[in-house]
């Protein structure tokens, strides 16, 4: 029997994928207190750390949370997503009706201008916690999206709120808490194997980073020394059918992920009976999932 599934499985389609679902998953409320605690700032300097294709920021000018005038740096440790998010912002601010130059041949930078907007991009391809480390640049805002879940959250929280001027804002939305469910159940048991095993290879002693990273966070924030939590919510993913947007793909990569994430703990036979199972229900149009993220907005203070 066939099981229909996508042919490959790319990163970059699973992150072009994740928007629609992230859109509706935001904590709104942490989103307007972020909206509102930059409205009257006459410029804004940001860092989006792991940025990914860029999402992050074609969603914060959408939406309109951000002042006019922008000075806005993507790192992210991988050069080719970095591209990828170079042409997709490009390609978006003309469609858009920006007016776009390059400030220099490698496209580190581009100035995007429509009316009173004025915002300066800038990529930047590295590991966050090796820019941090290195580079004497302070920011008003720092965003990390569903990234906080893959570093050592003891030594790489304290750097990463380095980088935040005095006074400035952290905004960590979409950091995976410790739940995933697909329904509908699978078998009881292997369902139970599979998420718990998925889960514990997050908090494998060899993979900085944990399953339980959103909670902990919301803890070191509302407790550090330097912080101040303003907002906080869940930023649950849900996706059900009929499936909008590209996110059939989405589940298929998600199911994918974890089918490899847990092999080698149980037998081979049972995980792929599990994600047959799993594909056949997103190509179906009857799986249903949630996974359980924290957002999180800070003040930094020194
Ligand atoms: C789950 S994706 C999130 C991307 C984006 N923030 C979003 O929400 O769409 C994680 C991103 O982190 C990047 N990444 C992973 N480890 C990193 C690190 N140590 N420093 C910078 N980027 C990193 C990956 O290349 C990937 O683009």
């Amino acid at each position: 029997m066939s099981h229909p599934r996508p042919d490959e499985f790319s990163f970059r389609r699973y992150l072009a994928a994740k928007r629609t679902v992230d859109d509706r998953a935001l904590h709104r409320p942490t989103l307007t207190r972020l909206t509102d605690a930059v409205a009257d700032r006459e410029t804004l300097r940001v860092l989006d750390v792991a940025a990914g294709l860029g999402t992050g920021l074609q969603r914060l000018l959408d939406w309109d949370c951000l002042p006019d005038r922008l000075d806005y740096t993507l790192v992210d440790i991988d050069s080719a997503t970095l591209d990828a998010a170079r042409d997709r912002l490009l390609a978006w601010a003309a469609e858009q009706g920006y007016t776009m130059s390059t400030g220099d041949e490698e496209r580190e930078t581009f100035e995007l201008t429509r009316d009173a907007e004025s915002v300066t991009v800038r990529f930047v391809s590295t590991d966050a916690l090796t820019y941090a480390a290195a580079t004497d640049d302070r920011f008003d805002l720092l965003v990390g999206q569903a990234f906080l879940d893959l570093v050592d959250l003891d030594k790489g929280l304290p750097s990463l709120l380095e980088l935040v001027a005095d006074g400035g804002l952290a905004y960590f939305p979409i950091t995976f808490d410790g739940v995933t469910h697909l329904s509908p159940v699978f078998d009881p048991a292997t369902d139970h194997s599979v998420l718990d095993a998925y889960h514990a290879t997050m908090d494998d002693a060899d993979r900085p980073g944990g399953s339980t990273t959103g909670r902990e966070v919301l803890d070191m924030v509302a407790h550090g020394e330097t912080t101040t939590l303003v907002a906080a919510g869940g930023s649950d993913w849900v996706v059900h059918p009929p499936y909008s947007a590209d996110e059939a793909y989405f589940l298929h990569h998600l199911v994918d992920t974890i089918a490899g994430a847990v092999a080698g703990d149980l037998s081979e036979e049972r995980r792929r009976a599990w994600a047959d199972a799993r594909h056949d229900a997103v190509a179906a149009a009857e799986l249903t999932f949630l996974a359980h993220n924290v957002d999180v907005l800070a003040r930094v203070r020194r």
